[in-house]
């Protein structure tokens, strides 16, 4: 269903349709964008730069709960300083993944990669809420200790493994290593190979040459 989804967004939105209503290649905006000469890297270089300012901020203030650096600043002055570049960095992150991912939706969609990579970011999502509503919750009583509780440092170490596998998971996206062309076993499992396999066939039947 959404593999069916994606595909549309790759072959057929924006696409120019021969006489015979076949949808012809590589005329989609999804692929256009993929071909284009410069907006991908364009994309792609906002996302890896606006990555120092996110996880760079995102570091300080995990040192910190860590009791690593800062250790005579409260904690809740490292954190007040740090979120704003971090959010910023979020959104711009978000919206340029966003963006690259419509460039190739259902080779991503299927890159087992990719799926580990939104695993750790959902992961490092909920670990987030968990240190807002829960850790931060009695924040006052241990603000400017140098080396906060077990439960904050905990929070902070999962913070920093969690977002260092978005990003390596992140780079190694890039290469068609596991991608499904080669896949196997549980690999293959895991990316729902056989459901793109179908999906594949499908489309070609709608496309032009
Ligand atoms: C804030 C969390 C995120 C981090 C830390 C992150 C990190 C990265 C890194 C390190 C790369 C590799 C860049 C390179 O080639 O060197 C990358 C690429 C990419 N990211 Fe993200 N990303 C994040 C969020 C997202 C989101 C939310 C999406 C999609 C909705 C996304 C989609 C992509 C895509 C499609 C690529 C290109 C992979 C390729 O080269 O083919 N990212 N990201």
């Amino acid at each position: 269903m959404l593999s069916t989804f994606l595909a549309y967004l790759q072959f057929k939105l924006g696409a120019q349709f021969d006489n015979s209503g076949h949808a012809i290649s590589d005329t989609s905006w999804s692929a256009q964008l993929q071909g284009s000469e410069r907006l991908w890297m364009l994309l792609e270089g906002t996302h890896v730069l606006t990555l120092m300012l996110f996880a760079g901020s995102i570091l300080f203030v995990d040192l910190r709960l860590l009791g690593v650096t800062f250790k005579n600043t409260p904690v809740s002055k490292v954190t007040d300083t740090l979120i704003p570049y971090t959010v910023a960095g979020f959104i711009v992150m978000l919206l340029t993944g966003a963006a690259l991912f419509f460039a190739n939706p259902l080779e991503y969609y299927h890159n087992v990669i990719f799926r580990l990579k939104f695993i750790f970011l959902i992961a490092a999502a909920a670990n987030i809420f968990y240190f807002h509503y829960r850790v931060q919750a009695n924040r006052a009583a241990w603000d400017n200790q140098a080396k906060p509780p077990a439960s904050a440092r905990r929070a902070a170490a999962f913070s920093l493994a969690l977002w260092i596998g978005v990003i390596v998971a992140g780079r190694f996206a890039a290469y068609d290593w596991f991608s499904c062309d080669t896949a196997q076993g549980f690999v293959a499992a895991a990316a729902q190979c056989s459901e793109r396999s179908v999906t594949l066939a499908a489309v070609e039947t709608e496309l032009a040459p």
